[in-house]
């Protein structure tokens, strides 16, 4: 598979760069817009690792991707974000290895799970979209800032943090009323939130720390966000729907763009929904109510720290 003339000519036109050298760390980079974000950076000449948390979906991914540039270095790295051990083990292998990261995109993301749970006991949806990242963020920055240059980390909110999401901390997980997109909204809010706090956190060190979206893209999980209606997509509401190529284009734009730390890119049209990326506003909710919100998780992450016993049977050290 290779990327199409439109988005070769977009590229061309918009983002002038080699990252010829430098390693590419996509999560969720087996399916959807992950996957193309991955394909951009080989394109762009990165070396790209695919964190995924299913191998042999990610072994394939990295073999489509050989498939035009055989030459081109794409590994794979086990990474489960709905589990801490599993983060704690993928960041040891990070360390271990000594891995150069010059980019990372927390792309993975979880929609429709009711009554499902992480290995840790969260609701499954705000675990591995909030909650993972979050753990995953803290547990890698120590690694990330004492490298000699600087690193684009990038977090995936959603469109729908434009219009829904209220942060409720009576009922964090909804479990009194556990409506699939109010959850993945709740999600994205707080994701969205913590990675302002961050950007803002960061400035000064050699993290920049940005987000995108991908608008309402035509993958596995945007099909499910989107229903009923998504049998209606073939027909005329297409044009209003990205494909997960032109969804995955806000990496290729904050690699190029002189962007402010903790600003937000994807499309721009149909309240931006669909289009090639640009920069978009960033809702008020995000910009506040971090401090609480990380107070909370904290006490919530200290409450359901993995045990010594599921970290050694994961080999991790102490
Ligand atoms: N598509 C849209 O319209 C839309 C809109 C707004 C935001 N987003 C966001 O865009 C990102 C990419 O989604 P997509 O639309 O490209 O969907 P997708 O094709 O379904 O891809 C989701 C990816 O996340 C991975 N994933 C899910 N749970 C995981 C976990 N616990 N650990 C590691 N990986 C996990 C999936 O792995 P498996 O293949 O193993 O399941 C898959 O690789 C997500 O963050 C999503 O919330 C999408």
């Amino acid at each position: 598979m290779s990327l199409s003339e439109k988005t070769e000519k977009w590229l061309k036109e918009n983002c002038g760069v080699s990252l010829k050298g430098k390693t590419v760390v996509v999560t969720g980079a087996n399916s959807g817009v992950g996957f193309k974000t991955a394909e951009t950076a080989v394109c762009l000449g990165a070396d790209v690792i695919l964190a995924c948390r299913n191998e042999k979906k990610a072994d394939a991914a990295r073999d489509e991707l050989l498939i035009d540039r055989p030459d081109a270095s794409v590994k794979v790295m086990k990474l489960d974000m709905a589990s801490f051990a599993s983060i704690d083990a993928f960041v040891d292998g990070l360390e271990e290895s000594g891995t150069d990261v010059w980019a990372f995109v927390n792309n993975a993301g979880a929609f429709h799970h009711p009554g499902e749970k992480t290995e840790d006991g969260f609701d499954l949806v705000i675990g591995t979209n909030y909650i993972g990242v979050y753990y995953l963020t803290e547990k890698l920055m120590p690694y990330l800032t004492a490298l000699s240059h600087e690193v684009l980390y990038v977090n995936t909110v959603s469109v729908v943090t434009k219009i829904a999401g209220k942060v409720d901390y009576d009922d964090f997980f909804m479990t009194k009323n556990p409506r699939s997109l109010a959850v993945y909204a709740r999600s994205k809010v707080c994701l969205a939130r913590y990675t302002y706090a961050l950007a803002e956190r960061m400035k000064g060190s050699n993290i920049r720390v940005e987000m995108n979206h991908p608008g309402v893209a035509v993958t596995p999980l945007g099909l499910n966000a989107l229903g009923a209606w998504a049998t209606r997509i073939s027909g005329a509401a297409r044009p209003f729907f990205n494909s997960p190529e032109k969804s995955s284009l806000s990496f290729a734009y904050l690699v190029s763009h002189d962007v402010k730390p903790g600003s937000l890119v994807g499309p721009h049209i149909a309240f931006d929904c669909y289009g090639y990326p640009k920069l978009n506003r960033l809702p008020r909710k995000v910009k506040t109510g971090a401090d609480e919100l990380i107070r909370f998780t904290e006490k919530e992450i200290e409450a359901f720290k993995p045990t010594k016993q599921a970290k050694k049977e994961l080999g991790i050290n102490e």
